[in-house]
């Protein structure tokens, strides 16, 4: 059976490096096409699986809870079409422009203490090295400063020349832009530079010839939500991640 066909499972060679175990990811499970993504998880010795469902499909989410999978995380989308309403203006007193040659380290260090810990659905797994967690967050970010195919631009917040903050864009289509990964120093949150961000994203995106700009976060994280509500976006629609481990005791019983 080829990839394609069993219900848009595929290895993940990310994960499978991270945290030392064979894995896989699948979006967009349903009860009709569990069967198929389970089989091929046993056909190629896949441990670790991470899975989504959209939160309207709850067929979907019981037949993976009847399989053994455990709830993750619920991620939220929202989107905001840029030619509605005007683009606010960025009031922010922190000055926001794109990424420098040079940046690099400092995107890692923010990254670093900014989701160190985070509430995402590596962390909320007891499975998984903290560290490891810890670190999906610092290379993705890594990633997104030294490639233009997994960023189309990089914004950093500059604070008296040292980065305080960053963000990571791309364009899905021609229409859509998204606003990917964020995130603010510590020592520097609650100074309304995720709001410029958030603003710079959107006159990106239009830049780049988008009639719409889409963010996605965890539904538990309400500072980010916040923002994007008073910036105009409104709720688009939401998942569920859950993982299956198909070494864990019992998970030859369960489908
Ligand atoms: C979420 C985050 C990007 C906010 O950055 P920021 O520059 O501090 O945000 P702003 O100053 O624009 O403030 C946004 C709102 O969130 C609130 N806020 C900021 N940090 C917060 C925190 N740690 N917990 C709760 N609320 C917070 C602010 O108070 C503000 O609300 P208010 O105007 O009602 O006071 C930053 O805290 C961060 O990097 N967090 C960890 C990583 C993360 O969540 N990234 C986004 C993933 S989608």
């Amino acid at each position: 059976m080829s990839e394609a066909e069993a219900g848009g499972v595929k290895l993940s060679a990310l994960d499978t490096e991270r945290f030392g175990v064979p894995s896989a990811r699948v979006d967009d499970v349903s009860a009709e096409t569990l069967p198929a993504v389970l089989a091929f998880c046993r056909a190629h010795g896949v441990t670790f699986l991470i899975a989504r469902c959209p939160t309207s499909d709850l067929k979907a989410a019981q037949a993976m809870e009847q399989a053994g999978f455990l709830l993750m995380d619920t991620l939220i989308y929202y989107a905001r079409d840029l030619h509605r309403s005007p683009i606010p203006p960025d009031s922010g007193q922190v000055p926001v422009r794109p990424l420098l040659p040079g940046d690099e380290e400092q995107v890692r260090q923010v990254a670093r203490e900014a989701f160190s810990g985070y509430s995402g659905h590596y962390h909320a797994d007891e499975r998984l090295d903290r560290a490891q967690c810890d670190a999906v967050y610092t290379s993705w970010a890594e990633r997104s400063a030294v490639s233009r195919e997994v960023a189309g631009e990089v914004l950093i917040a500059d604070l008296d020349g040292q980065v305080a903050g960053f963000a990571t864009l791309r364009m899905n289509s021609p229409d859509e832009g998204e606003g990917v990964l964020f995130g603010v120093a510590p020592f520097a949150q609650g100074r309304g530079i995720y709001r410029s961000f958030m603003v710079r994203g959107m006159e990106w995106s239009l830049g780049q010839g988008a009639r719409r700009m889409v963010v996605s976060t965890q539904i538990t994280n309400l500072a980010v939500q916040k923002v994007w509500t008073r910036v105009g976006f409104e709720p688009s629609g939401s998942y569920y991640t859950f993982h299956k481990w198909f070494d864990a005791p019992g998970a030859a019983v369960h489908g």
